[in-house]
């Protein structure tokens, strides 16, 4: 593995080595000391296009913990506000001598582009392309659910994990169905189907219109949310209308296995696709999320930076 763009191209092997060497990593985040020498001398770039809270901080949290330097670049107040294109900002790294860069990016495929284009010569890790993907949120999201679910060593094989809401605008979404698939979970997404992509069919998962119809036998079910930002015609008839069928409010989540856990990538809509009081509940686990995301973003920087040779 060179970089790390998609979840389609990890195969169970290299998806298992991420989570184990993420389990490892996690001890370092029990001691006083945070911070373990791996990644000393190395340069992580942090080069974000797209707003982002939770993914930023987490890459930025593991680069320092395995001691890495690490420069934050957002799109405002760079020179990209001055119209200088992907390729000259790429180039510009490169001469800084970034051994990683981490890019989130509105264009689905730029971080291909980046990786494919010969600008940049360190690895390149997707956090986030457009509507495409966003393999690190899958990652973390499995960790999640091998920690609570499986004692964080068994296999997912044969979990049932139900992924709700705006599939169509949801890099999440994607990343998640193929990497659970890979490693034997059985995925249900639950949309309008407006809110469905083209060619979903041909996704390896299942597909079902009824959220309670779906959720009675759920491991898992993660709620995505509903990207306003990026719809620019109405995709279902009112807020209200979409909660009522596709929100997750406290009667339709007593309707859930008693073992099954609720997670949400954040940022949230409260009240819209999942109700307040659902998202502070017990087995809520979306701040565990939070924090499986800095173990697995640690292994993926380690893997990738060859931490053992360094
Ligand atoms: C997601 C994203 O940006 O793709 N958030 C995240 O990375 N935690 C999901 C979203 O924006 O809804």
């Amino acid at each position: 593995m060179r970089h790390l763009l998609s979840t389609t191209d990890l195969t169970q092997d290299e998806a298992l080595s991420i989570l184990d060497t993420a389990r490892e990593l996690a001890q370092v985040a029990d001691r006083p000391v945070k911070k373990l020498p791996t990644l000393r001398g190395r340069t992580v770039v942090n080069l974000f296009f797209e707003d982002s809270t939770r993914t930023r901080i987490s890459f930025e949290a593991a680069a320092k913990r395995l001691s890495a330097d690490v420069i934050n670049f957002s799109a405002k107040g760079s020179s990209l506000s001055k119209g200088e294109s992907l390729k000259d900002t790429a180039l510009t790294l490169q001469a800084m001598g970034a051994d990683a860069v981490v890019i989130r990016h509105g264009a689905s495929g730029a971080a291909h582009r980046l990786a494919t284009s010969g600008w940049i010569r360190g690895a390149v890790i997707n956090a986030g392309d457009g509507t495409h993907e966003h393999p690190t949120q899958a990652l973390l999201d499995a960790y999640t659910m091998r920690d609570h679910l499986r004692g964080n060593t068994g296999s997912l094989e044969g979990l049932n994990v139900v992924i709700v809401g705006d599939v169509l605008h949801s890099r999440v979404a994607r990343s998640n169905v193929w990497l659970l698939d890979t490693l034997g979970a059985n995925v249900t997404l639950v949309a309008p189907p407006t809110l469905l992509p083209v060619g979903v069919e041909t996704w390896p998962c299942q597909i079902n219109y009824d959220l309670d119809e779906a959720i009675v036998k759920a491991d898992v079910v993660m709620m995505l949310r509903v990207q306003l930002e990026r719809m620019n015609a109405a995709f279902f008839p009112s807020a209200r209308e979409y909660s009522r069928r596709y929100g997750l409010d406290a009667q339709r989540m007593r309707t859930l296995p008693d073992h099954a856990l609720v997670m949400h990538p954040g940022p949230m809509n409260r009240g819209m696709e999942i109700a307040a009081d659902v998202a502070d509940a017990d087995r809520s686990v979306i701040l565990d999320q939070v924090t499986n995301g800095v173990h697995v973003r640690m292994a993926v920087l380690y893997l990738l930076l060859g931490g053992q040779e360094a």
